[in-house]
């Protein structure tokens, strides 16, 4: 079958975590490779909820083994908390289970403070509205070369030099900027010391693995995070996330080549969510909108916050499928459309007396466009216990059709529901 490449093609949370975890059957192993605990993947088995920021949604299957592959940026407090929280359900993390890449860069305490001074020291429309997390400020230590891997933790002495480093920047802003107390290396150490030691048994090199992986016919599946339009230079700008969430960054985030992709699953939720600020043409601010924030429980898996809805945009999923190259859509949370009378797909935009069918390149002209709607009828009927396509009302099969047809890619997977068993396969 080949390895498996999951991506979310709108905001986030388009479902990836079940889908991840029901295509784990069919492969060995599950990579992480991008992002970072700002992610919230949720997974419904045998009706008991679970919430993975930082392991892959795999864990659950056993025999299957996880990595943390070099593109995530990795916060060791969160990750032991996540182990922790899964031993008491029986199921043990060990190095056997799961592998993290020494090249992985630590998200430390000075992240999380940054990220959070700096939201609240922006004013209302500036203000991203990131999960608060240290996802940013870790990834922009990356870039300036002073930020702190994984490997580091093998030596304390050689990672307390790089945390003075790091620091001398930093509390210049904390002090000046931000009116905080400056941060001291040693209390930093300290601090991370009992995480750092837990996690020295689990560091590898994962390239190496998924190397072995191909060699012995092993199949990977790589679990994407965030969603497409959140992507650093792709997405909504600046209202996006701060590493590449397209397909292409698999690769690169794991250090395996691009040959080693076969299928690229696009997640695409039955209509369009979005977490935090930014442009959202299809945002439905009433009653609409309430029924699908309502129905879909639509809430934060990070953060908790209501997630902002509205109709289907194929714009921005034409975008996705240019940008990603799917091979199928997994379409998700469509029992949620039930009992509308009547169902927008977005198929254009009207921008600047022009009819466009991408999304606009500069910056912010995504709140400038007039989303052009297509109206499908809708259907009464429960679905989610629905288990072929065939079974389902022709208003519903109608709906598929018409993504299908818009977007040029098979809807192969179609969700009706958060339990493993709620999933319709077609072929
Ligand atoms: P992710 O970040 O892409 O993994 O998605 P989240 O877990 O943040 O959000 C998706 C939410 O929808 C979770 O609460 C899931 O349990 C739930 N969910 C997933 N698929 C379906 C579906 O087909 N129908 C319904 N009603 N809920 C779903
Ligand atoms: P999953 O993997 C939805 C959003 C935040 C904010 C912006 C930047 O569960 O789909 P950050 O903390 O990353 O700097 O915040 O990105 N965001 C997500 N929205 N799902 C996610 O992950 C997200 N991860 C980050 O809300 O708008
Ligand atoms: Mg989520």
């Amino acid at each position: 079958m080949g390895n498996i490449v999951v991506i979310g093609a709108q905001w986030g949370d388009e479902g990836k975590g079940k889908i991840v975890d029901i295509l784990t059957e069919q492969v060995d192993f599950i990579v992480r490779f991008q992002g970072g605990n700002n992610a919230g993947h949720t997974l419904v088995v045998n009706g008991k909820k679970f919430i993975f920021h930082l392991i892959p949604s795999g864990i659950l299957h056993a025999k299957r083994v996880c990595f943390i592959g070099n593109g995530v940026v990795l916060d060791p407090e969160v990750l032991c908390k996540e182990i922790d929280t899964l031993a008491k359900e029986n199921i043990i993390i060990d190095q056997n289970r799961l592998k993290i890449s020494k090249k992985t860069h630590v998200i430390m305490p000075y992240h999380r403070l940054l990220d959070r001074c700096r939201e609240q020291h922006k004013s209302g429309q500036d203000k991203i509205g990131t999960t608060g997390r240290g996802i940013g400020p870790c990834y922009e230590d990356k870039m300036a070369r002073v930020g702190i891997r994984a490997g580091d933790f093998q030596d304390l002495n050689f990672l307390k030099q790089k945390i003075e480093k790091a620091l001398i920047e930093k509390n210049i802003l904390f002090q000046h900027l931000y009116k905080q107390k400056p941060l001291r290396a040693d209390e930093i150490l300290e601090q991370i010391k009992p995480y750092v030691q837990r996690l020295l048994p689990y560091l590898t090199d994962i390239s190496e693995e998924l190397e072995n992986a191909r060699k012995q016919n092993k199949t990977v599946l790589f679990e994407g995070a965030q969603g497409t339009h959140l992507d650093i230079d792709h997405g909504t700008y600046p209202f996006v996330t701060s590493s590449n969430t397209v397909a292409s960054s698999a690769p690169t985030g794991t250090g395996t080549s691009c040959r080693e992709l076969t299928r690229i699953i696009a997640i695409v939720k039955a209509y369009t969510t979005r977490v935090g600020s930014g442009p959202f043409p299809t945002e439905e601010q009433g009653e609409i909108g309430e029924y699908l924030q309502t129905n879909g429980a639509e809430f934060g898996a990070t953060t908790g916050r209501k997630r902002r809805c509205g109709w289907l945009d194929t714009v921005i999923l034409r975008d996705s499928v240019r940008l990603n190259g799917p091979t199928e859509i997994a379409l998700t949370k469509l029992d949620v459309l039930s009992g509308l009378k009547e169902i927008k797909i977005c198929t254009a935009y009207k921008y600047k007396g022009k009819t466009i069918y991408y999304p606009p390149q500069e910056e912010n002209s995504l709140t400038q466009v007039t989303p052009i709607y297509q109206t499908l009828p809708g259907w009464e009927k429960d679905i989610s216990k629905i288990k072929q396509f065939s079974q389902l009302p022709s208003a519903t099969q109608n709906y598929i059709k018409a993504i299908e047809q818009i977007l040029g890619i098979p809807v192969k997977i179609i969700s009706v529901g958060p339990d493993r068993t709620q999933t319709i396969f077609r072929d």
